[in-house]
């Protein structure tokens, strides 16, 4: 079976550094806030080009935290996509504040700016104050950050990146992390800087957002130890976690150029064939981490069918997403902006997410487009 992603390559070309780096957590004990939680965050601080950066436990905890550091109050609106996972959204009702879901652009499957007014005239009707846009960086893709940034202004809006997937990639040539208020992004192990277990973090320019985040993931602590100055949660990460990332970011600048690759060669051998298939596209300013290759089949091909016949030639794939957020039951009474999600409804349908990892070879490559050329050919 080829691996859909594969952390055993990458695992076995910095073994011994991670080792190393682990055994010197065991024999220095800090498993809490150690000095490697430091290290990772000024390191990425200068990867990012972001002023302050606060490792924590999650994707999901950074978004909350920034949400936190954003002051955002209960019953305030914040537009997001429906065609996202769930910890997208999930945070705002974690506070009591209401998602306004957004379409998404048919080329890009990113948050769709022109649709941006429809959101906020949907949110007034319902007398929900929007607070600000969360983007999503789907499948390694940045946003239009320019149009997003420039809506967020003239409306008095924050914008807050969710870059789980996006992270490494870059906008108009700068990095996410630096391209609005606030940036969170996941190191889940199948992310593109993945650490071994769970991890996340937040970036910022700001700094009280960077000190009520901070402050938010140790209880709410304030500047003395067991001094509180407001509710908070526990959201660190481990320090043998921050090791891990230490090797794996040091690898990182070379696996985004193999996942670029990777990417091209799916391209290349895709367009030999005339299947109807639309490939990724990237909007011209932008670069990606690849944390997906997808593509969208077109509607007469049954993806059920197809995904099972791929596993049994051994290829996985994966289907992300296969329901718009605002059609699950916990989001159903939520907004929709211009009460209709055309392009989320399609893409949810035909999207097809195929292996994609840096270590995925030409011949991998060539195995899998000619068995989706082969099935759906002889469909
Ligand atoms: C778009 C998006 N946002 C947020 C998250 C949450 O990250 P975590 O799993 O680290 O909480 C994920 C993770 O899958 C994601 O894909």
């Amino acid at each position: 079976m080829i691996p859909f992603i594969d952390l055993k390559t990458q695992q076995e070309r910095i073994r011994s550094k991670v080792e190393e780096r682990i055994k010197v957590v065991l024999d220095h004990g800090q498993y809490i806030l150690g000095p490697e939680v430091k290290e990772l965050e000024k390191q990425l601080s200068v990867f990012s080009n972001s002023q302050y950066v606060l490792c924590c436990s999650s994707g999901t905890d950074a978004l909350l935290l920034a949400l936190l550091g954003l002051k955002l109050k209960p019953g305030e609106g914040v537009i997001v996509p429906a065609f996202t996972f769930a910890s997208s959204a999930e945070v705002m009702p974690l506070l009591g504040a209401i998602p306004i879901f957004i379409d998404v652009n048919p080329n890009t499957y990113n948050i769709d700016h022109e649709k941006l007014d429809d959101a906020l005239n949907t949110a007034t009707r319902s007398g929900i104050k929007v607070k600000g846009i969360m983007p999503v960086g789907l499948f390694g893709q940045p946003s239009d950050m320019h149009k997003i940034n420039y809506f967020a202004k003239i409306h008095g809006l924050w914008v807050l990146d969710d870059a789980a997937q996006s992270f490494g990639a870059q906008f108009d040539d700068k990095p996410v992390g630096s391209l609005c208020d606030v940036t969170a992004t996941s190191f889940f192990p199948s992310k593109p800087l993945g650490c071994y277990g769970d991890g996340g973090a937040l970036f910022t320019n700001s700094s009280e957002i960077y000190e009520i985040a901070n402050s938010c993931h140790v209880h709410g602590m304030g500047k003395k130890r067991y001094e509180y100055e407001r509710i908070g949660i526990n959201a660190r990460i481990s320090t043998i976690q921050a090791a891990v990332l230490l090797e794996k970011l040091a690898i990182f600048p070379s696996e985004l150029i193999k996942r670029q690759t990777a990417a091209d060669l799916y391209n290349k051998h895709l367009k030999k064939f005339n299947l109807g298939i639309q490939l990724p596209m990237l909007h011209p300013q932008t670069t990606s981490s690849w944390a997906q290759y997808t593509i969208v089949l077109p509607k007469h091909i049954n993806r059920d069918q197809l995904q099972k016949d791929l596993s049994t030639r051994n290829i996985p794939t994966a289907v992300y997403y296969p329901i718009p957020l605002n059609e699950h039951k916990p989001y159903k009474h939520y907004p929709v902006a211009g009460n209709t999600l055309p392009v989320t409804n399609f893409l949810s349908r035909n999207v097809l997410s195929l292996p994609m990892h840096p270590y995925l070879n030409e011949d991998d490559i060539i195995n899998i487009t000619s068995n989706i050329n082969e099935l759906i050919t002889n469909n």
